[in-house]
């Protein structure tokens, strides 16, 4: 284990590329509000989505890294691109050497677990950023849990940059809502339930819903990983222990401080504060 590494109890870390990870995070504060938590967003280099498998790879990593030696034992990976691409290395390669002890979770099984009982029809299609799709491993995790389900896949590159900046209210961001929304549905007419893979689309949800026929179930995120989060910690006593509690949420931010705060708390709906963060040091 790195000696560097605080060992007493810390609040948990949740990681994103951006600002997506705050629809995580407040679902997971609404479900386990006594909790501290560390927000790190990689503002600086998002999106991850359309980067490579190793890119990925190296800047997750230097984010859990950074969160455990802010004192988290516990990491999820707010992301579908960095659980996607970076997490099994994570947990397979990395944590044996950071520290054992320390687990890193990611969201799309969380979110696969749940499909089984909402699909009919036995299709269902994944809206993601191009990492998440190329990488398959939202048609790998339902082929392992419901092998009678087909899957396909719609890349939504455009989709993060609107949410980044601050566009996914605006009447602009209509016309690559519906456009990938149309290339989704056309792969597949018998398509009962799409799964939002990337942690930023449910900011775009008031749009997403205008263009997804209103028979066809959208499934959102937030709650179900906060849910499994839960069930995670009253399974895992010894790290729930690990986890201290009082109500806290500190935000971390690659990018510039105030630009963080402005954007987050219009997600959030309350204002916040806001630290400055370097991963490559
Ligand atoms: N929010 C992230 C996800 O869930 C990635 C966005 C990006 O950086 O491309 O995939």
């Amino acid at each position: 284990m790195s000696s560097a590494l605080p060992t007493r109890p810390g609040p948990i870390g949740v990681f994103d590329s951006g600002y997506g990870g705050l629809t995580i995070l407040s679902e997971i504060r609404k479900a386990l509000p006594e909790y501290d938590y560390i927000y790190l967003g990689d503002n600086a280099r998002t999106p991850y989505g359309t980067r490579s498998f190793d890119i990925v790879y190296e800047f997750t990593l230097q984010a859990v890294r950074r969160l455990f030696e802010l004192g988290c034992h516990l990491v999820i990976l707010a992301c579908n691109t960095a659980s996607a691409k970076a997490l099994r290395s994570i947990q397979m390669r990395d944590l044996p050497k950071l520290d054992p002890a320390r687990r890193v979770l990611g969201v799309i099984r969380p979110t696969v677990e749940c499909v089984g009982s909402l699909t009919h029809t036995r299709h269902i299609g994944v809206l993601g950023t191009a990492g998440t799709i190329k990488s398959q491993s939202y048609v790998m995790e339902v082929r392992k849990l419901f092998p009678d389900i087909n899957v396909v896949g719609q890349a939504c590159p455009m989709w993060v940059p609107l949410v980044e900046y601050n566009e996914a209210r605006e009447s602009g961001a209509d016309y690559f809502v519906q456009k990938y929304i149309n290339a989704l549905l056309k792969q597949d007419a018998q398509i009962d339930t799409v799964i939002l893979g990337c942690t930023h689309y449910p900011l775009l949800l008031p749009k997403i819903k205008k263009y997804i026929p209103a028979d066809i179930t959208i499934i959102s995120q937030g709650e179900l990983v906060a849910q499994s989060l839960k069930d995670y910690l009253l399974r895992h006593p010894e790290m729930d222990t690990l986890c201290t509690r009082g109500a806290l949420c500190t935000y971390y931010t690659t990018e510039a401080e105030e630009k963080f705060a402005e954007s987050a708390s219009t997600f959030l709906n309350h204002s916040i504060e806001v630290r400055h963060i370097d991963l490559n040091g």
